[in-house]
């Protein structure tokens, strides 16, 4: 029997995801509130692990499932419907939305940890337009990107010479399974068409030169993916959007793993995921995350990409 206390702690990410998602992809952001106030759906999300009660997996799960719902009355009535086969999806499947905007604010990569599909570890393939200033080759994969802040934009893309990637799950493009579930993560609304034809467009230069991914946890492959890495090359362990999925105290072992590395550490996470960043939210996501270089916060950045704010 799930207690009172527990479901409050589940409305209450839900209210922060409401909030969170309200411009990007509205009916999400309804779509969240009515769970929170659903006491029947908040039980059947509390019968699920600790992992697995997120507000993205659970509405990319209803998509797949049968499309967004219309309201909250629809999605309270396909719970109570389709419970099994929703609660299956919500187990064998993760939050593993890959974002190739996030590389805007980027622009390197080599060994990336929680890589999904590993659609961020080509920032040199992709062409961005910064403040309307373009960088990087032609390419169909095109991110915009506003700026604020001293920092001036690149001048031109990193060469990259190795695409290694860890994920507990990684993810094959060319799977049409893992396709069709990358493209259930992205959120309806305003900017949907845009983030698919970017995801697809992405996904095709992916399965064009494919990454090395290997499966299981970031800090137990850390050092088989570093050891991938060419001679000669610098290597850059990247991650972002991942540490919140990662539990606290193995997420200080793996900061101060890579701080003990001879390597370059890029980190885009949600607030107070690298140590000096702010307090985490409730979830921890919140409507920015922070870019940090070796540890040092540089710039507050979009979630999904789009905008760089540099601290001064
Ligand atoms: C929200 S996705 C972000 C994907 C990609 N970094 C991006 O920004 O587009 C989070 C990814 O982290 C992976 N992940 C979560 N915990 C992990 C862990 N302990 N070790 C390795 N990967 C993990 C998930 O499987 C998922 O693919």
């Amino acid at each position: 029997m799930t207690d009172d206390a527990e479901l409050a702690r589940l409305a209450e990410g839900y209210r922060a995801f409401s909030e969170e998602s309200a411009a990007e992809a509205p009916a999400y952001s309804a779509l969240a509130t009515a769970v929170s106030r659903d006491r029947d759906v908040l039980g059947f999300l509390a019968d699920l692990p600790a992992g697995k009660r997120h507000p993205t997996l659970f509405l990319a799960s209803l998509r797949f499932r049968g499309g967004v719902p219309a309201d909250g009355a629809e999605l309270h009535d396909r719970v109570a419907a389709d419970a099994e086969r929703l609660r299956s999806t919500m187990l064998s499947r993760a939050t593993q939305t890959n974002e190739p905007a996030r590389c805007a604010a980027l622009l390197l990569a080599l060994v990336e940890v929680g890589a999904s599909a590993g659609l961020c570890l080509y920032p040199d393939r992709y062409r961005y337009s910064y403040d309307g200033r373009p960088v990087g080759p032609p390419s169909p994969v095109q991110l915009r990107c506003t700026t604020t802040g001293p920092v001036p934009v690149p001048a031109a893309v990193p060469e990259v010479v190795a695409r290694i990637g860890v994920d507990l799950e990684p993810l094959d493009v060319t799977d049409a399974g893992d396709l069709a579930w990358l493209r259930a993560l992205v959120w309806p609304g305003p900017v949907e068409a845009e983030r698919l034809q970017r995801l697809d467009a992405a996904a095709a230069i992916a399965a064009q030169e494919p990454p090395v991914l290997l499966a299981g946890d970031l800090l137990d492959r850390l050092s088989d993916a570093l050891a991938l890495v060419p001679d000669g090359a610098t290597p850059v362990v990247l991650h972002t959007a991942v540490l919140p999925y990662v539990g606290a105290s193995r997420r200080a072992d793996f900061v101060d793993r890579v701080r003990s590395l001879p390597v370059r550490w890029v980190a885009q996470e949600g607030a107070g995921m690298v140590p000096g960043t702010g307090r985490p939210y409730p979830g921890g996501w919140g409507p920015s995350f922070v870019l940090c270089l070796d540890g040092r916060p540089l710039a507050h950045t979009a979630p999904h990409g789009g905008r760089v704010d540099w601290f001064s």
